[in-house]
């Protein structure tokens, strides 16, 4: 494939970490006790691998607590134009990314409503997306009355496959909007490109990618606006918030106006908008995480290649593969996929109950069926998009609905939490162990 994306590898060995130990049984786990995988599955019996707790997600820190408790002391907790925290925030922001400006918003759900909205897209329009997404992604097209047309992955990066796009542009595709899955890029270099070819907006959903980089250049700058989420679980937290970025003034005060009830930065209304600010309690939490947000990025970057290197030992186990070319990762989610033809064609649940019961924390949010679920059939039958498209255009809509790569990771892929990754290397062994366990009592999974 052009985009050549075979580069964990070599990202590997930029990376430089140590050499990695066989998958073998009797491993030493990060409690100290000798794991002994010839036992069984914890599901059915056996000792789990992991006997520990891992690092807990959002950290309580002293700095974060003097922050909050200041602002909330100082009374003033809504967000001014540009003095106040969440000012002080977006600046910082902004320049962390590499971009001119930041529009702070209460989510990444509101950031890339905003965006899609400010970047002109309406009523009739079709927006390219990824299946293999969080909800919020797709609802954000649906709340500017527009289709979203789901592009499949590539089923060894898990990424919008840029291979794909071009066969679904028509002349309503107004915007294209790659999610950077995991936190780790896409090939935006491709997806820009193809873009550019058919005069597309780009929104970047870089809602797990904050830090995360592609040659060198930060996600979320290389479209025409990136959007970024500060939700609990995310690498930069604040219990809800988002952010835009980019670099185009006139674009980036129709994001203000909209997110400030149609109301510019100095009171003037110029056009239809709501409220979707940050308040400067919000603010106050971020900001000092920032000075913390490189150390803990490179701590995960620097453990999930390691697990990979472990993971790939493991026969039927497939690490989420890096497109070449990305420098850094946020590691917001680790993927990976299990071969259900290699485990006997156990079913996942039967996979994640034998990993659960390891006392391995995984999340399988992002692997769903999301281009068939539900809310999209019923937004599609609602009076509103009735009224805007056609039978035949949502007949077509339906008919060309597909995504099988996606309904292959949806039936193999797991992803485990990013605060696993900032503890130590045993830890990351305690994870490797565990799988290696399930992969070779693979049998005993029928049992479950
Ligand atoms: C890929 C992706 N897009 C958008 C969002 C929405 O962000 P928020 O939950 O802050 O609204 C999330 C949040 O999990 C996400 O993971």
């Amino acid at each position: 494939m052009a985009s050549d994306p075979v580069s964990r590898r070599r990202f590997l060995k930029r990376a430089s970490v140590g050499t990695v130990g066989a998958v073998t049984a009797g491993a030493m786990s990060a409690s100290g006790v000798t794991v002994n995988k010839a036992e069984g599955l914890a599901a059915l019996g056996g000792n789990p691998v992991r006997t520990t707790p891992f690092p807990r997600w959002p950290p309580a820190t002293p700095d974060v607590e003097q922050s909050l408790v200041a602002a909330y002391r100082s009374g003033r907790w809504t967000r001014t134009a540009d003095a106040g925290q969440v000012a002080a925030f977006e600046k910082r922001f902004a320049e962390l990314v590499g971009t001119e400006r930041c529009v702070a918003t209460g989510s990444g759900t509101q950031a890339l409503h905003t965006a899609l909205h400010a970047l002109g897209v309406e009523a009739g329009d079709e927006v390219l997306v990824a299946p293999c997404t969080f909800i919020a992604s797709v609802q954000a097209i649906l709340m500017c009355t527009a289709l979203p047309v789901f592009v499949d992955v590539n089923i060894d990066t898990f990424q919008m496959d840029p291979e794909k796009i071009e066969p679904l542009i028509g002349s309503d595709t107004r915007a294209v909007e790659p999610v950077h899955i995991g936190g780790l890029p896409c090939d935006m270099v491709r997806i820009a490109a193809v873009a550019k070819r058919h005069g597309l907006k780009v929104v970047e959903d870089a809602a797990q990618a904050v830090l995360a980089e592609f040659q060198g250049k930060k996600c979320g700058t290389f479209g025409d606006l990136g959007c970024f989420s500060f939700q609990t679980s995310k690498v930069l937290a604040c219990g809800e918030g988002g952010a835009i970025v980019g670099n185009d003034a006139e674009v980036l005060d129709k994001c203000y106006a909209f997110h400030n009830m149609g109301l510019t930065g100095k009171n003037q209304s110029v056009g239809i908008g709501t409220k979707y600010r940050m308040n400067e309690l919000e603010a106050a939490l971020l900001i000092p995480q920032l000075a913390t947000l490189a150390q803990q990025t490179r701590i995960r970057n620097e453990n999930a290649v390691y697990l990979a290197q472990r993971l790939e030992q493991i026969p039927g186990i497939v690490p989420q593969r890096l497109h070449e070319g990305v420098t850094q990762g946020a590691y917001y989610i680790y993927g990976f996929r299990y071969q259900k033809k290699r485990f006997n064609d156990a079913p996942k649940e039967k996979f994640l109950k034998a990993l659960r019961a390891e006392r391995i924390p995984f999340t399988t949010m992002y692997f769903d069926r999301l281009n068939t679920q539900p809310f999209i059939e019923n937004t599609l039958s609602s009076r509103t998009f009735q009224r805007i498209f056609s039978k035949q255009r949502l007949d077509r809509y339906r008919e060309q609905n597909r995504c099988p790569a996606n309904d292959q990771l949806a039936d193999e892929g797991v992803w485990l939490p990013q605060y696993v990754f900032l503890g130590e290397r045993r830890d990351m062994d305690d994870i490797a162990d565990a799988v290696a366990k399930i992969s070779e009592h693979r049998e005993q999974l029928a049992r479950l």
